[in-house]
């Protein structure tokens, strides 16, 4: 087993392939947080992508219309995200313990996607998309689930090992939460979970076993 290694580091490996092994191995899951949010965008609105990466989840949002801003820990996936010209703004920050760069209430939609399980603690980032969305705005998180149990770390065999030339680097950390840890940080925050689905994500190409995640939409302030 490697030692372990950041997801950011991974990335800015990585990047180059991201694109190509995001079609082989199925990752779809920017097509479902799109669908799920289909009925909430609004052209000119602001989109902040948190883990932009090379940009797959924003960039129906642009065809949209909507004005995407995207923050990223890998400065290799943010180069590519920058060549293709989806977002205005691309920032490079660690997600696990800083504070966004932007002011309060200032995005209309906030989404994470395939992001929030690198994080060993989540309250950071959940607090501080919170903070920079404005009243009534939509919030899109998603995680791999923990059914039972405590929140497990464990080395992800699946998303990291996706091709043969990395195969020897996996090493990566990643993070399963239980539902009811996540929902007690939501509990904290001025927001409302308006859905929840548990769905197909991508397919481990070692284990070739399917991986799940589970999507929140929240709203900020609302009816509980
Ligand atoms: C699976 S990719 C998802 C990219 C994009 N959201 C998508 O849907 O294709 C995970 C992204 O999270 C970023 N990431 C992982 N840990 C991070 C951290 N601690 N701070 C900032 N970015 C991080 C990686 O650099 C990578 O771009």
């Amino acid at each position: 087993m490697k030692p372990p290694k950041k997801a950011i580091e991974y990335y800015d490996e990585f990047a180059p392939e991201y694109d190509k092994l995001a079609i082989d191995y199925y990752w779809f899951s920017p097509k479902v947080m799109f669908g799920m949010l289909f009925d909430k965008i609004c052209p000119n609105q602001k989109l902040l992508d948190i883990g932009i990466g090379t940009g797959l989840s924003s960039e129906p949002f642009k065809k949209m219309g909507m004005e995407i801003y995207g923050v990223d820990g890998s400065s290799e996936m943010l180069k590519i995200c920058k060549r293709k010209n989806i977002a205005i703004d691309l920032q490079k920050i660690d997600l696990e313990n800083s504070r966004l760069k932007y002011e309060d209430e200032f995005f209309d939609m906030v989404i994470a996607n395939g992001v929030l399980y690198f994080l060993a603690n989540i309250e950071n980032v959940l607090a501080e998309s919170v903070r920079v969305l404005k009243h009534n705005g939509i919030l899109c998180i998603n995680f791999e689930e923990l059914s039972d149990g405590i929140n497990e770390e464990y080395r992800n065999i699946s998303n990291c090992v996706i091709s043969e030339k990395l195969k020897e680097k996996t090493g990566v950390v990643v993070y399963k939460y239980n539902i009811d840890y996540v929902k007690n940080i939501i509990s904290k925050l001025n927001v409302t979970i308006k859905e929840v689905l548990r769905y197909f994500a991508y397919k481990s190409p070692t284990t070739k076993e399917d991986v799940y995640f589970t999507l929140l939409v929240l709203q900020k302030g609302g009816d509980r």
